[in-house]
């Protein structure tokens, strides 16, 4: 039987810190910032995210557990949630996420965004009608960047219709 192939291609870039333009390099910086004030007392895996919008505001959150674990909350979640909540007219443009280990404070862990964030950002992108800059820092001082969640979320929830 002949089968019809839908292939989606995903791709990230990567650059060396130096290569980010300055709104980028601070948005990563202000992710950073965000990892050191993280609450993980249980993961003890630190994460912050930062998010641009388009009015030139950067907010930034980080993770916040709970002894009840599923009731912890990702910090690109808290960042968006905030930044979108308080400024809802404002089109969240990049997200800069950072994470470390709670013993490990000058190495890096290179995150991704969980399933539950990546369906966050995919709501914002669609409200807003643009895509979102993913920046996402290695323990090579290096930055991932994804131009929009399409590249880490394929085949997402939507109408294929439409
Ligand atoms: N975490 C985030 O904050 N963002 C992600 O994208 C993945 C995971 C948090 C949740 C939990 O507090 C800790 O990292 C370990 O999973």
């Amino acid at each position: 039987m002949a089968q019809k192939k839908i292939r989606q291609v995903s791709e990230l870039h990567e650059l060396t810190l130096e290569e980010l333009d300055l709104p980028r390099q601070s948005l990563v910086s202000a992710a950073q910032k965000a990892v050191e004030k993280a609450y993980a007392p249980y993961s003890q895996f630190l994460v912050g995210a930062a998010v641009l919008l388009d009015n030139g505001i950067v907010i930034s959150a980080n993770n916040q557990e709970n002894v009840s674990f599923p009731v912890g909350t990702c910090a690109e979640r808290l960042a968006l949630g905030y930044a979108c909540g308080q400024y809802p007219a404002a089109n969240p443009l990049k997200i800069a996420i950072a994470a470390r280990r709670m013993e490990t404070p000058s190495t890096y862990a290179a995150v991704t965004p969980c399933g539950m964030c990546r369906q966050t950002i995919s709501e914002y992108e669609v409200h807003f009608g643009q895509e979102m800059e993913i920046l996402i820092l290695t323990p090579n001082q290096t930055v991932l960047v994804s131009d929009g969640v399409k590249h880490l979320l394929p085949f997402k929830f939507e109408d294929l219709n439409r």
